[in-house]
Parts: structure tokens; C-alpha cells; sequence
């Protein structure tokens, strides 16, 4: 063999070893998984970051994104802040700027169904915007224009070991599974509690997860949503909240952190 061919294999058989390497520590990597994780408040998502260990913090449209590891996966969590808007530029932030593959909406909400009591926790079946109306021109309610959608659906999966894992770490919680009715407003009275009961017929009531999930259906990305009830979303709301707001938030987060765990 001539000493130009023998150089070329020695050539092939280094680049052969380098690929091979990559793609076994590719194969390592296999079962990570890269998760976005939106709270509105500090209460929401602080327990979380504790979890972490972060390690890097970047700072885009004045929302903190912390970058760190949950069991096997990497997460990014950050505090949107209240309401819709927030919460879509945050989604879609996590998705493009940050490459995750699947979101978490974890924190608080209003209880909109009878059965359901403060402390207890909703998973989304799918997420609609009770304050959108186009109907004018129209649209149903809730409808948002050209989609044909008024609500937009959670991922199975992401579904389904949020509620394995809220049984298997908190069996006395009481988990419910369907619609959860987003708006940007705080409801604290019958009237605007019963509006969204006949309008929409959701479980609870809160202020980010209809603009996560429609920013989530907009780029493909799965999402659930998780929420522990803080209130009944009526006139005794006020009370209900401060008492109870901090102690619901930490519950959901450390149940968002099981899930993780377990991924
Ligand atoms: N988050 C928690 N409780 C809520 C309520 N009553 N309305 C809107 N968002 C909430």
C-alpha cells in the first residue's frame, strides 16, 4: 500500500473515531429533554430556580431566564409577570431564543367549578381566551380569527405525567383535568365568574396559559398547563388569595419539579 492511501485511511479512521464519539455522547444525551417553565409571580417559579441550580441568567424583554438542570432535563424557568401578553412574549422567547421543546405553565388561579376547592389542582386539557371577542365580524366567542380555534389543546404526554405525577407525589391533592379559561383580568366577582361559566364552562380562571398555548400551537411546541386553585374567583377572592396564593404556587412548582424529576 503506498504511503499516500495509508495516510488517507489513517485520515477516515481518525474522522471515523471523532463521529463515533460524538454520536455516542449524542446517544447519552438521548433522554434530555429541554423544558421552559413560565411562572407570572416570583411565588410561582422561585422554589423551582432553587431546584435548578442555575447557571446562567440572561435578560430579554426584562424577564429573567434562568438556565439550569431539573433531574435529567434542562430547564429554563422565568417570571413573566401577569397577564397575556406577557406570558406570549415569554413563550415564544423560551422557543426561539432558547430552542425548548415543550412548556410548562405552572402557578395560581381561580376556581370556576363548584367541586373544585382552593388547594386543589388543575391540569389543561386545552387553554381558550375568555376575553377574546370578535363576534361583531362573525367569529364565535372566543374564536381567534383564521385558526377556526377557540381553544387550543395541552400535549397527551406532557397531560398525562403532570397527573401521574401529582398522584403519585401528592395522592391527598384532588386533581382535576379540562379547560382552562385565561383572560386579563383578576375575577373577583359572581357576575364575571358566571359569564365565563356560560360562555366557556372551564375549570378555573387565570391570567397567562390561553397566550402560552396559542403561541405553543403557532410554532408546534407541546405545553401543558398546571394550577393550584388560590380562590374561588368571586367576591371572596381578596381573602382567598392572600391567604392561600403562596402556599398553592410552592405546591404546583414542586409538583412541576417531580415531574421533571421523573421525565
Ligand atoms: N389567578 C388566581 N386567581 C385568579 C382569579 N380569580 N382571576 C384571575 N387570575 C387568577
Amino acid at each position: 500500500m503506498g504511503e499516500k492511501m495509508k495516510k488517507r485511511q489513517i485520515l477516515i479512521c481518525s474522522l471515523l473515531v471523532i463521529l463515533s464519539a460524538v454520536f455516542v455522547s449524542g446517544c447519552g444525551d438521548e433522554k434530555k429533554h429541554k423544558i421552559g417553565i413560565i411562572g407570572a409571580m416570583d411565588v410561582e417559579v422561585d422554589s423551582l430556580k432553587e431546584a435548578a441550580d442555575v447557571t446562567k441568567t440572561t435578560t430579554i424583554a426584562g424577564m429573567e431566564f434562568c438556565e439550569g438542570k431539573i433531574g435529567d432535563n434542562y430547564v429554563v424557568i422565568v417570571k413573566c409577570g401577569m397577564g397575556k401578553v406577557n406570558a406570549g412574549v415569554c413563550a415564544n422567547t423560551l422557543i426561539h431564543h432558547f430552542q425548548c421543546e415543550g412548556i410548562i405553565n405552572s402557578g395560581v388561579a381561580g376556581s370556576l367549578d363548584n367541586r373544585i376547592n382552593i388547594g386543589d389542582i388543575v391540569v389543561s386539557v386545552e387553554a381558550v381566551q375568555h376575553d377574546f371577542d370578535v363576534t361583531p365580524i362573525g367569529f364565535k366567542k372566543g374564536e381567534i380569527p383564521y385558526t377556526e380555534k377557540i381553544a387550543f389543546e395541552a400535549d397527551e404526554t406532557m397531560r398525562k405525567i403532570a397527573v401521574d405525577s401529582i398522584r403519585r407525589s401528592a395522592p391527598e391533592i384532588d386533581v382535576f383535568e379540562g379547560r382552562v379559561c385565561s383572560g386579563d383580568q383578576f375575577i373577583s366577582s359572581k357576575e364575571q365568574k358566571d359569564r365565563i361559566i356560560s360562555e366557556f364552562g372551564g375549570l378555573c380562571c387565570e391570567m397567562e396559559g390561553g397566550a402560552i398555548a396559542q403561541v405553543c400551537y403557532l410554532n408546534h411546541t407541546p405545553f401543558v398547563i398546571i394550577r393550584a386553585i388560590s380562590d374561588k374567583a368571586d367576591e371572596s377572592e381578596a381573602v382567598d388569595f392572600k391567604e392561600f396564593e403562596a402556599a398553592t404556587a410552592t405546591r404546583c412548582a414542586k409538583i412541576v419539579q417531580d415531574m421533571l424529576e421523573s421525565l
